[in-house]
């Protein structure tokens, strides 16, 4: 039987101890590959592994006062482990001359689509008459609170849109 110099062990239970350590080694390496994800995924609440992002959603410049246009962008939406890029709107309105707001698209009763009726000045909702001012509150019908507001900010003359917030409920 071979025996290596410096140890005195025999070269086949060195050789052993060599594959067993490097078995382990190989254990604890995919161990490793396959927990530092899953245990960022779930220790990590999603908000912290977003980036803040900002989609640019159009031209302001040229927005007559108190008249609410339409915009159509695209937004990425995190869902689970996708990002899904998607096109949504936004209503936005020139209040004053340097304050715009950006609505979302919903009306706070049970999300339905509401559009802008140019000839009572009013946000109308199809599905159960809520009635909107320009400013957004809340004038009749059902609609429990205001429209929601996406975070805004203003480049150039250009829209950027962040997060879309619920308004609060109306008092
Ligand atoms: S969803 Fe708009 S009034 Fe009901």
């Amino acid at each position: 039987m071979a025996v290596t110099e410096q140890s005195g062990v025999p070269a086949s239970v060195a050789r052993r101890r060599f594959y067993v350590g490097m078995i382990y080694g190989l254990w604890s390496l995919i161990a490793s590959a396959l927990s530092i994800p899953a245990a960022i995924y779930l220790l990590i609440p999603p908000k912290l592994r977003r980036l803040p992002e900002w989609a640019e959603a159009g031209d302001v410049s040229k927005l007559e006062p108190r008249a609410p246009v339409e915009m159509v962008f695209r937004q990425n939406r995190v869902d689970g482990w996708k990002i899904q890029s998607e096109k949504t709107t936004a209503w936005v309105v020139k209040l004053g001359d340097s304050q715009v707001v950006a609505y979302g698209p919903q009306c706070t009763h049970l999300g339905c689509a509401y559009r802008w009726d140019d000839d009572r000045n009013y946000f109308l909702c199809p599905c159960h008459t809520s009635v909107f001012s320009v400013d957004g509150a809340v004038v009749s019908g059902p609609a429990p609170r205001p429209l929601d507001r996406y975070e805004i900010k203003l480049e150039n003359g250009r829209l950027l849109l962040g997060e879309l917030h619920q308004s609060k409920e109306k008092a």
